[in-house]
Formats: structure tokens, sequence, C-alpha cells
């Protein structure tokens, strides 16, 4: 090796002694023009364990994947705690999906603490065989169907979709065969699964205006999930507080904090003491690669 080769690997070495550790967020990111924050992440590892495995970004698309199946994230409120969902195979005001291609809303029981459609969010089932646990099990033939916000079948009829159609109307009481939209909340059925409601479509609406402007065609549609960490999250708070990034181990359950260099289970206070030592060292390679590099400075040239 030439003594300029020395050098500069000495240099190399000399420069990579004195850039700091990396403790920004490393968990931190964007997709498309979303972004990606805690409890919520793209890096296994990071984030609330709760909502491990659940978004992917393809090709600048944030993708939501639960058991029911793939949605695209439209946005993601961090202040509400709340992300807005599309199925492509959901019906809207302009068309409507029949063939139980819709994905519904279900989650995994491990995750169900953790997201719910928000309660002024509306499902509308569309099409449901009289044999539909929909319509089963009602004292007094009273059907679950009601309105949501506001929000109602009645108004929907009113949207071109419809018109293609050529509903018929039926009477919301059940006899004279069930109605051909049926809509409910969120918590009246706890998992929209249009094959075991036997429904050929469903829509999802929600509203954000407080007065109704234009019936159905001045809904949003989409699915609107409200999210939360539970336990009020002491453990990140504690763990930002003190400089370090959210995560969880390597089991999906405890939470972990990430200290730069090291991980702690409580916050990063508690690894202090380590990363101060790992800086010394840090310094102390450096001043012998100063010294070296004076040396052959001085036999050589
Ligand atoms: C993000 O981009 C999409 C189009 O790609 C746009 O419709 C949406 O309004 C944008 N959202 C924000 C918050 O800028
Ligand atoms: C800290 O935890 C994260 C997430 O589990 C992992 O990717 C990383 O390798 C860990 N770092 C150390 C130094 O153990
Ligand atoms: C939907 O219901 C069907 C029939 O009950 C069941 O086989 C399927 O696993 C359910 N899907 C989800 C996502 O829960
Ligand atoms: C739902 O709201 C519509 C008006 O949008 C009203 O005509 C209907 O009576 C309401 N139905 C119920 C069950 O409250």
């Amino acid at each position: 090796m030439s003594t300029t080769m020395l050098i500069l690997s000495l240099l190399h070495l000399l420069i990579l002694a004195l850039i700091p550790s990396t403790s920004g967020n490393t968990c931190r990111s964007f997709c498309g023009n979303v972004t990606i924050d805690y409890p919520f992440a793209l890096h296994s590892g990071c984030g609330h364990p709760g909502f491990r495995d659940l978004l992917y970004c393809i090709n600048d698309v944030l993708m939501f994947h639960i058991s029911s199946g793939s949605y695209r994230v439209l946005e993601i409120d961090y202040a509400y705690q709340s992300l807005t969902l599309h199925d492509p195979h959901m019906s809207t005001c302009d068309t409507i999906v029949l063939g139980a291609k819709g994905n519904g809303f279900a989650v995994e029981h491990w995750r169900a603490p953790y997201m719910n459609p928000t309660s002024d969010n509306v499902f509308m089932l569309i099409g449901c065989s009289a044999q539909s646990p929909l319509f089963q099990g009602f004292p007094g033939k009273h059907l679950p169907c009601r309105n949501v916000s506001g929000m109602s079948c009645e108004d929907y009829y009113g949207c071109p979709a419809w018109d293609l159609l050529g509903h018929r109307m039926v009477g919301s009481k059940f006899g004279s065969g069930p109605p051909e939209c049926c809509a409910v909340p969120f918590e009246a059925i706890k998992s929209v699964n249009l094959t075991q409601l036997q429904c050929e479509g469903y829509s999802s609406a929600y509203s954000l205006a407080p007065l109704r402007l234009d019936g159905a065609h001045g809904w949003s549609y989409g699915i609107r999930v409200k999210y939360s960490v539970q336990e009020n999250d002491e453990f990140c708070r504690a763990c930002e507080a003190t400089g370090g990034t959210c995560g969880y181990g390597t089991d999906g359950i405890r939470q972990l904090c990430m200290c730069g260099s090291s991980n702690s289970t409580s916050n990063c206070d508690s690894v202090k003491s380590s990363s101060r030592r790992t800086y010394s060292k840090a310094h102390t390679v450096t001043g012998l690669l100063v010294c070296l590099l004076a040396w052959i400075a001085k036999n050589y040239y």
C-alpha cells in the first residue's frame, strides 16, 4: 500500500469516527404526500405493535392491509386520530358495485382494540339476502337498519347510481322482502363481511360537514377509522421526551425505546451513561488516529 493510500484510508476512518451516531427519528417517513408517524410506521420494529404489518407504500401509494383486504389510505389525521380508507370495490353515489367484490371491513382479533370505523361512519349494505344474519333474530321484525349521523338509505336511493339499477322501494319492515339497502353503524355489526352477511355490495360514507348539504351527493365516500393506542401510551411519551424513537421488539408485543445505538425497555435516560461511554471511546479513537497521521506525515514528507 502506498503512503498516500494509507493516509487516505486513515482519513476515511477518522471521518467515520467523527460522525456522531444518528439519533434522529428514523421511523418517521413519507409515502407520496402522506406523513407516516407514530403509532404507524413502514418499517418493522417501528411504531406501536398494534399497528405492525399494517401500512405498505407501493409506488407512492399508501396501502392499509387487514384481514378483510387492502385499502388505499387517503388521509391520516393525527390530531383526530383517524384515517380515511378507500376500497375500489365500494359503491358510491356514481356507481354500484355488485357481486360481493368489496372488502367490507373486518380486522384481526388482536388488532380490534386499536381501530374501529367511527360512529358517524355509515355502512350501507346492498342487496342482502332475506336469510342474511342482518335480518334474523330481531323481535317484532324490526330491522337493524337506521339513519347514521343523518345519513340514510332513503338519501342514498337519490344517487344516480340507483337510476341505472332501477331499484324498487321496499318498506322498512321485514315481511315485504328485505330492503335493498340497509344502513348501519359499525358498532351494530362489529364486522362488515359481505360473504357472512350475504350481501351483494356495500357503500361507506361519512359526513364532515355538520349540515347535510345536498343529500348523498354531499357525503364523502370512504371508511373513516378511529385509531387509538389504548393504555394512554405513557411508554412512548417518556421515550420521546428522552430523545428516543418508539418501536417494538421482535416478539411484536413488547414496546421498545430506540436510543441511537441501543434499545431500552424503558426510556433513553437509562442508557445515557452507556452512550456517553461510547462517545468518549470515539474521541479516544479519533485522538489516536490524529497522532498516527501526524507521525506518518512527519516521517514521509
Ligand atoms: C395528496 O395527493 C393527492 C393526489 O396524489 C391529492 O388528491 C391530495 O389532496 C393530497 N393531499 C394532501 C394533504 O396534500
Ligand atoms: C433496536 O430495535 C429495533 C426494532 O426492533 C431493531 O431493528 C434494532 O436492530 C435494535 N437495535 C439494537 C442496537 O439492538
Ligand atoms: C367472512 O365470512 C366468511 C364466511 O363466514 C369467512 O369464511 C371469512 O373468513 C370471513 N372473512 C373475514 C375477513 O373475516
Ligand atoms: C332517516 O332520515 C330520513 C330523511 O333523510 C327520514 O325520512 C327517515 O324517516 C329517517 N329514518 C329513520 C328510521 O329515522
